[in-house]
C-alpha cells in the first residue's frame, strides 16, 4: 500500500524538522501573511514558518497599533492563512486582551485558533506574566511561539516603537525573558528590534529556535512583514527592514493604468467580451421591437 509520500515532495516543516535545521545550522525562514494568496505564494516559495502577525492590526485593516485588533478579525485571517499553506507550519498571534487576564483564557483563546482557524501554534508577547501563559497552553498541548525585545502590544509601556535592550541592564531582562519562555517550554521565541552583539549573547543560551527581527544575523532564523519586505505602504518602515521588492509602485501603475483604460473606453476589449450567436441576437432584437 502507498504510504502517499513523493521522494521529490517538497518535506513537510515540523517542529522536529526545524530543531534539525537548526542544529544543522541552516537558517529558518519567517514571512507574516495575512490572506490566501499570499499565504500560497509563501508557501510555494519554501517558507518554513507564516506568521498571521497582530501586524495584520497596520498593515491590512488600517489600525494605528496592534492593540485593537480582535480575536475574531485574527481567526479569519488565520483561516485564509491555512487554507493556503499546505508544507509550512501557520502560527498565529494572539491578540492583545485575549490572553493575559489568567491561563484559563490564554489556554482557551489558543484553542480557538487551533482549532477554528487550523493554526499549528500561536505567539504571544513578553516575558512577566506571559510566561506562565505560555506555560499554560504548552501543557494544553499546543505548540507556543514567544516574543520578546521591541513588543509592539506593549509599545507604549517600551516608550514607543524603538530599539530594546541598548544597556546591560534592560539586555539581561531581555536575556532572562527569553530563557523563561525557553523553560516554559516555547518551541521558538522571536527577538525584535535588539542589538546584533545582545542576540549573539543570547543565541548560545538558547536550545529553542530563535527568530530575529531586527535582530542581527546570529539568530537561527529571520521574519519580516509581508508588506514591508515587499514595498507595499507608503509609511516609515523600521531601521531592520530591507525592502525585496516595490510593489506598491508597480500596484499604483497597474491600478493607474486600468482607471485610464476604463475612462478612455479602451477596455473591455473584444478580446475580453462574450458573444451571443447571429440568431439568437436577431431573436432577442425581435422581441424587444415588439
Ligand atoms: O505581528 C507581527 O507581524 C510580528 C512580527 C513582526 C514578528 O509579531
Amino acid at each position: 500500500m502507498s504510504s502517499g509520500h513523493r521522494e521529490d515532495a517538497p518535506r513537510q516543516v515540523t517542529l522536529t524538522s526545524l530543531a534539525e535545521m537548526k542544529s544543522r545550522g541552516e537558517p529558518i525562514v519567517m514571512v507574516t501573511a495575512y490572506d490566501h494568496p499570499s499565504a500560497r505564494l509563501a508557501d510555494e516559495v519554501g517558507v518554513d514558518l507564516v506568521l498571521v502577525g497582530d501586524s495584520a492590526a497596520n498593515v491590512v485593516l488600517g489600525y494605528t497599533s496592534t492593540v485593537p485588533v480582535t480575536v475574531a478579525e485574527m481567526l479569519m485571517l488565520t483561516s485564509a492563512v491555512r487554507r493556503g499553506v499546505h508544507r509550512g507550519l501557520v502560527v498565529a498571534d494572539l491578540p492583545f486582551g485575549s490572553y493575559e487576564a489568567s491561563d484559563e483564557q490564554a489556554v482557551r483563546t489558543a484553542q480557538r485558533f487551533i482549532k477554528k482557524a487550523g493554526a499549528d501554534a500561536v505567539k504571544l508577547e513578553r516575558g512577566g506574566s506571559s510566561v506562565d501563559r505560555a506555560r499554560a497552553i504548552v501543557a494544553a498541548g499546543i505548540a507556543v511561539v514567544g516574543h520578546v525585545g521591541l513588543t509592539p502590544q506593549a509599545a507604549t509601556s517600551l516608550g514607543g516603537y524603538r530599539a530594546q535592550g541598548r544597556t546591560a541592564d534592560q539586555a539581561e531582562n531581555l536575556i532572562r525573558d527569553a530563557l523563561a519562555l525557553q523553560d516554559a517550554g516555547c518551541f521558538a521565541i522571536v527577538v525584535e528590534a535588539v542589538p546584533a552583539d545582545v542576540t549573539a549573547l543570547l543565541m548560545p543560551l538558547l536550545n529553542c529556535i530563535m527568530i530575529g527581527i531586527g535582530a542581527g544575523s546570529a539568530a537561527d532564523g529571520q521574519v519580516l512583514v509581508w508588506h514591508d519586505l515587499l514595498g507595499l505602504g507608503t509609511g516609515r518602515v523600521a531601521k531592520f527592514v530591507r525592502r525585496f521588492a516595490d510593489l506598491q509602485t508597480e500596484t499604483s501603475r497597474g491600478l493607474s493604468a486600468y482607471v485610464e483604460a476604463v475612462r478612455e473606453r479602451k477596455f473591455p476589449a473584444a478580446e475580453h467580451t462574450y458573444s451571443i450567436a447571429a440568431e439568437e441576437l436577431t431573436e432577442l432584437r425581435h422581441r424587444l421591437a415588439q
